[in-house]
């Protein structure tokens, strides 16, 4: 495995434990904290690094599964983190509330790209 896959496979399962203490800990409280924001852009930071490593370990991107799930889930994870900062600055406090009924779906959609990267991207290595 090259170094670069190694090292973005490492940043993507950092993403993913950052996103699940995020969901989790929002699913417990019902409410959306500054605490869990600064978490998902952190897991944002981690996700986008590894796509563009994962990118840059290629010359031409192969448009399949793994890349188009990867991408969706990168771009969904994004959406969330600006509709839950928004939320947050904007005080709308029916959104902070209810974040969870967004955030749990496109976690689970999120963990299937992962699931699938994993179980494609080995094969590519
Ligand atoms: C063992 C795990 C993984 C390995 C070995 C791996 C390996 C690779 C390789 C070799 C490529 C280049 C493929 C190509 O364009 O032909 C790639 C691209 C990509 N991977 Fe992974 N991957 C893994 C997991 C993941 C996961 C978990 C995600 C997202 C959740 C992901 C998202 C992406 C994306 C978005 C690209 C396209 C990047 C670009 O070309 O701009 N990968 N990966």
């Amino acid at each position: 495995m090259k170094p670069i896959i190694l090292v973005s496979v490492i940043s993507i399962t950092t993403a993913l434990v950052l996103y699940t203490i995020v969901v989790w800990r929002n699913w417990q409280l019902k409410l959306l904290t500054t605490a869990q924001i600064i978490l998902l852009w952190l897991g944002l930071a981690a996700d986008a690094l590894a796509t563009r490593m994962m990118g840059l370990s290629v010359e031409v991107t192969t448009w399949d599964l793994h890349t188009i799930s990867g991408y969706a889930g990168l771009a969904l994870m994004a959406g969330l983190a600006v509709a839950g900062t928004w939320a947050k600055w904007s005080g709308r406090q029916a959104l902070l509330t209810s974040f969870h009924r967004f955030a749990i779906p496109i976690w689970i959609i999120w963990v299937v790209s992962y699931v699938t990267g994993v179980v494609i991207g080995i094969q590519r290595v």
